[in-house]
This record gives structure tokens, sequence and C-alpha cells, in this order.
């Protein structure tokens, strides 16, 4: 038996590592689909850890997300696992509960490995600082000799750079340097300073490249080969003129010579779906091939609609001895080299980047790995089955609504909010919602959130009986007193137009029940938005169509998710999510 298995193998070697004539000895391409991390996971930083069982590490931005810098694993470059978060406890970086405004947080994290130690390198950034305000960048370092266990990642170390998209060096001389992007007291450019990565001192900060032209020359990395230094970096801004430019020099602090062949990666000027490629980082997989991860938005040049915002993307790459490495371009669906054979074998809490969600918040269970809040949650507000609601999540209202402090933090009392990326262009996501409020804008639903500043929320609210806005949908209940009771409410914010409130009484005939509610993403543009009672759901009403263009803004992706609030007022009815769904239906890729 064991001699026909080996026969077998051996024949099933020979037959699929037949070379293709003239090929380099790689048995056969493979094909795989863009993005390879859907949904909110910007800047993406990836390594292969051999010492790890050859396994792919990714992590990615995540702004004000707590917890925050989610980190993927794969051992087959296909399958990719969340198998945890860098950012995993308030103590590790405390000051994220109060950096201002929309766009602040984790900007670009450098995920590598060294000599035992996987290290994250990042940049916590207050974005309502000017540049000239030190205080804008906080530089720091998280450490963990065990990426699948949370609590193994340090606290911040902290260093001095005023500027961002910080990336460790190792050098071959023994030097330990950090490469970053941007500083106001220059021009804008590319620096490098000396570092010790264990206490956070830095040498002096020194500009080594200025880049092509293009604004903003940051995301830099630096990767030594053949003698070179060579410098990866990201020019043009994030948006539409994104792109991946290099250079290269003999020492680590130039002077850098320009790649002849830049852009490297950029799907600007064109009509790709695929837009605003760059931030890129590379490796080299076990069979000694190398890959490219950058961002891209599924945006088209239209530049619209793109809800997920900033993806994980990958290319292969092909690099010759003594030369610039050479990028293929960016599309859906890609051939490149030949993948490690395919291996679920990973460990770590949370799903595959392509699950959907079957969450019934069973007793003892907790919040899954990939549930996300913004900035740090208040945890008695979250609650897993208490013993009267067993199969719930009780969430006690925060005083602030989504929206909070005019669209900025929401200080230390927080807003209750969970959620999870939105990673799929269609989808169907839904809850069960068991809400009795009694005071007026007492109110729980569900959003589609983006930032604090852009969101649009479906919930039960506690308004006066003459605040409908429209009968509901199907009745012809109008009740013109100032009595409260029980409405449906649509209520969106942000920078793009959004539809006006909608505001209608819950019929009589479902009062007192549970309702579904749930958001369904029916075509590349647009969201519905619905709702019914959750024992009768042939009753389900839709209450509005809204376009997704009001949450395609920035540097985030939309979280899905549940809130309870009492809008500034006295409320404090906790409200019960049960069956909690989220059902991937299409990605769309060209
Ligand atoms: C937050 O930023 C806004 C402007 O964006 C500013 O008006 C406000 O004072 C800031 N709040 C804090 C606490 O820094
Ligand atoms: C970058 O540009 C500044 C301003 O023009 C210049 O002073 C500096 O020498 C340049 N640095 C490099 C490394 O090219
Ligand atoms: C895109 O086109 C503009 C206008 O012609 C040009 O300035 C820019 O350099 C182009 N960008 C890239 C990356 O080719
Ligand atoms: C296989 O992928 C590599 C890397 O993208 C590429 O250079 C090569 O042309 C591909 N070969 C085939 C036969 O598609
Ligand atoms: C609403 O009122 C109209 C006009 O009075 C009537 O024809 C219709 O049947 C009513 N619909 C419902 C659902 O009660
Ligand atoms: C509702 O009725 C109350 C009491 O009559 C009144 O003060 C309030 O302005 C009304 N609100 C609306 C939206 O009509
Ligand atoms: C998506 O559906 C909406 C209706 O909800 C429609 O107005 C819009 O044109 C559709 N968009 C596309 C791209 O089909
Ligand atoms: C949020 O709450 C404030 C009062 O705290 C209120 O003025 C605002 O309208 C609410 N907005 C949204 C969109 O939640």
């Amino acid at each position: 038996m064991a001699r026909v298995t080996v026969a077998t193998a051996v024949y099933l070697i020979a037959v699929l590592a037949t070379p293709v004539l003239g090929s380099k000895p790689h048995a056969q391409n493979s094909t795989y689909y863009n993005p390879i991390l859907p949904g909110f996971h910007p800047d993406p930083s990836c390594i292969f850890v051999p010492e790890w069982d050859d396994t792919f590490f990714c992590a990615s931005s995540s702004f004000n997300a707590f917890p925050g810098i989610p980190l993927h694993a794969s051992k087959d470059l296909q399958n990719w696992k969340l198998i945890g978060n860098i950012l995993n406890r308030p103590e590790q970086l405390p000051r994220l509960v109060e950096t201002n405004r929309s766009t602040s947080g984790i900007w670009a994290p450098t995920l590598r490995f060294n000599d035992g130690n996987f290290y994250l390198v990042t940049t916590l950034v207050d974005d309502d600082r000017v540049d000239t305000d030190s205080s804008r960048w906080d530089n720091i370092i998280f450490k963990s000799e065990d990426p699948y266990d949370p609590s193994a990642w340090t606290e911040a170390i902290h260093f001095d750079f005023e500027g961002y998209d910080t990336s460790p060096v190792w050098d071959s001389d023994g030097k330990t340097y950090i490469v970053g992007g941007h500083a106001w007291k220059v021009f804008p450019g590319i620096l490098l300073a000396e570092a010790n990565l264990e206490t956070g001192e830095v040498g002096e900060w020194e500009v080594i490249w200025n880049g092509t032209g293009g604004t903003a020359p940051e995301g830099p990395h630096i990767f030594q080969k053949d003698g070179w230094y060579y410098l990866l970096a990201a020019e043009g801004g994030t948006g539409l003129d994104h792109m991946v430019t290099m250079a290269r020099s003999k020492t680590i602090r130039g002077p850098y010579e320009v790649n002849p062949a830049n852009p490297v990666l950029t799907n600007a000027n064109t009509t790709n779906y695929f837009q605003t490629v760059g931030h890129a980082d590379l490796f080299q997989d076990g069979a000694g091939n190398w890959w490219g991860v950058a961002l891209s938005t599924r945006s088209g040049p239209e530049y619209l609609n793109y809800p997920m915002g900033r993806e994980t993307i990958m290319v292969p790459v092909t690099w010759n001895e003594n030369e610039f490495p050479v990028w293929s371009s960016l599309s859906g669906e890609m051939s490149g080299w030949e993948f490690p054979q395919e291996n679920l074998e990973l460990d770590g809490t949370g799903p595959l980047i392509t699950e959907g969600d079957t969450i019934d918040f069973e007793p003892g269970s907790v919040l899954p790995t990939h549930f996300t809040h913004w900035r740090f949650p208040i945890p008695d507000s979250y609650t897993i089955s208490p013993p009267d609601h067993p199969n719930t999540l009780r969430l006690s209202p925060s005083k602030l609504n989504l929206t909070a402090l005019n669209g900025n933090y929401a200080g230390p009392s927080g807003q209750t909010f969970v959620g999870r990326r939105q990673q799929d262009t269609l989808f169907t996501f839904s809850i069960n919602l068991d809400f009795s409020p009694t005071l007026l804008e007492e109110e729980a639903g569900i959003s589609v959130f983006l930032t604090q500043n852009h969101h649009l929320d479906l919930g039960v609210v506690m308004l006066p009986a003459n605040s409908s806005t429209a009968p509901f949908p199907g009745t012809n209940l109008t009740a013109p007193s100032a009595e409260l009771i029980p409405h449906l409410r649509f209520r969106g914010i942000s920078y793009i137009e959004v539809p006006k409130d909608i505001v209608v009484p819950i019929p009589d005939s479902w009062s007192g029940k549970a309702l579904r509610l749930e958001i369904k993403a029916h075509n590349m543009t647009h969201y519905s938005m619905s709702t019914g009672p959750a024992d009768a759901l042939s009753q389900m009403k839709t209450i509005l169509d809204v376009s997704n263009a009001p949450v395609s803004w920035g540097f985030s992706g939309v979280i899905l998710g549940v809130y309870c609030t009492s809008n500034g007022y006295e409320g404090s009815t906790p409200a019960y999510i049960s069956k909690w769904r989220y059902t991937p239906q299409g990605q769309f890729r060209n």
C-alpha cells in the first residue's frame, strides 16, 4: 500500500514538474484573483517566514478601528486567515482613544521578522494637528515572539520622527535603521536614521531621496540585494495618481539612482476598475519567487463608488540579478508564479477572508476576532448571552451616537458600536433586534459605517408620533399626536449628499416583537435597507435604496455593524442583538 502511494506521488510530481520549454523551472503558473484581502485592508506589508512553518504574514492599516492592525496569515498564498490583531489592548497605545478626526489613528504599518522576533513599526497620527506640530506624529514599534498570541505583542515603544510610513532595515553590516516618509522641516521626502528598535532611540534623520517628482513621496521600504540597496516608495498621493517608484544605491544613505522604468506599478490614467494602486511591499516565497503587494480601490477612474476603500492586492514580480525588479500589471484575474501547495492548517482565531458570518452569541463565547469597534470600546457595553437573554449580544447605549462629538472622537464614554468589514461587492448583512425603548431618542439599529462623519443608519428610535415623515410602507399609519412611539428611522451623514431622513411609525402589529434589520448590497452602487418582524420575514419591507457614494471617501473602508445610543438624552434601555449573519454574494473584479 505504502509503495503504491509513493509511486503515485512520484508520478504526479513528475507530471506537474514537466517544464514548459524555454521558461524558468516553474512547473505551472497559478491563477488567482485580486484583491487578495478585500475590504478595509490598506497599506499592506507582507513577509514570508520560513522559521514559522513557511508562512506568509500580512499587516494592514486600521486608522481609528479597534482592535487594530489586523494580521493575516497564509501558507499557500491563496487562503488568508485573520490570525489576530496586533493592537488588541488599550494599554498598548492609550492615545488612540482621543485621536481627533476621521483620518487619524494607525497609518501604514511595516511588518518584519528578524532574529526570532516579529516587528511592527507604524505611526499613530493625530490628523487635526498641522504638519509643524510634532504631536501630530507618534511613531511606534510593537514586537512579538509569537504572532498567534495577541498578548505577546508588546506595548508601543515610541521613537522620534516627524513623519509617517516608518519601516525598519537591518543592514548586513549589523546596523539597524528606520526609513520613513515626509517631514515638515525639509522638503517632503524619504528620510533615514539609525535606530535602536528595542529602546526607540534614533539618530539624526537625513533625507535620502526626494522621489521622482510626484507629490508626497512616502511608504518607503529598503531591500538589500546583489550589493545594492533598493528603495521602494509610493508617490502621487493615495488617490488616482498613486504609483510605485524605485531607486537604488550602493550605500544606504545614497545617493540613490532613479529606476528608468518608473513608475513600476500604477493604474493612473487608465480605465482599469482597480485604481489608486500604490504603497507597495515586496517579499520572496519559499521557491525564491518575488511578489509585490500594494493597496488599490475598486472604483474605476470615476472614483465615486468604492465603499470597501483601499484593499490589498498582489502581483508577481521578476527580479533578476543586478537589475531593478519588474512588476506585473494589476488586474482582477492574475497569472503568477506557482503557488505553494494548498494548505489550510493555520492557527489563530479569526476567519478566512472569504468566510461569511453565522454568529449566535452563544453563552461562553467572546466577540469574534474580526469584530471591530471605533476606538476603544467600553467593555461593559457589550455582554454576550446575559442570563435573561441567552444567545444575544446585549448593547448598553452610549450617550453619544455614531457621529459623536461633531464627527471627531467620542471621548472616554465611547460610542456603542461593533461591526465587521464589508469584504464583498455584493452581500447581505442582517441581525435580529430586540429593543423596547421608552424614553425620547433611545435608538438601536444597524449601520453602514465608514467614519463618524460618514454613516448610513437604520434604527428603531423612540420619537413623538408627529415626527413621522411618511406612513410606514404599505400602510396608512399616521398618528399626529405628540405621544412617544417607536419609529423606524433612516439617518445618514456624509460630506457627500445623502438622502433625507426617513421616520416612519412601526406598525402596531409588530410592536413588542423582535425585528429583522437587513442591509443588502444589491449592485455595485447601492445598498437596500429593509426590516420586518423576525418571526414573519415575508412581511419584510424595503425602507430605502441608498447609494454607497456617501461612504466612499478617505482612507478607511465600510464596517457593517450594530449600535445603541441615547442620542444625548437620558435613555438607558439596552438592545439585544441575535442571529448575526453576513453572506458574501459576489465580488466584482472588472
Ligand atoms: C478636534 O478637531 C476639531 C477640528 O477638526 C477641533 O475643532 C477640536 O477642538 C478638536 N478637539 C480636540 C479635543 O482636540
Ligand atoms: C531633496 O530636495 C531638497 C529641496 O529641493 C534638497 O535640498 C535636497 O538636497 C534633496 N535631497 C536629495 C537626497 O535629493
Ligand atoms: C497621468 O497623466 C497626467 C497628465 O497627462 C500626467 O501628469 C501624469 O504623470 C500621469 N501619471 C502617470 C502615473 O502616468
Ligand atoms: C508565469 O508568471 C510569471 C510571473 O508573472 C510570468 O513572468 C510568466 O510569463 C508567466 N508564464 C506564463 C506561461 O504565463
Ligand atoms: C390606505 O388608504 C386608502 C385610501 O383610503 C385605501 O384605499 C387603502 O386600502 C389603505 N391601505 C391600507 C394598507 O390600509
Ligand atoms: C409635535 O407636537 C408637539 C406638541 O403639539 C409640538 O410641540 C411639536 O412641534 C410637534 N412636532 C412636529 C415635528 O410637528
Ligand atoms: C443599482 O440599483 C439602483 C437602485 O437601487 C439603481 O438606481 C442603480 O442604477 C443601480 N446601479 C447599477 C450600477 O446597476
Ligand atoms: C447625534 O447626536 C447629536 C446629539 O448628541 C445630534 O445632534 C445628531 O443629530 C445625531 N446625529 C446622528 C447622525 O447620529
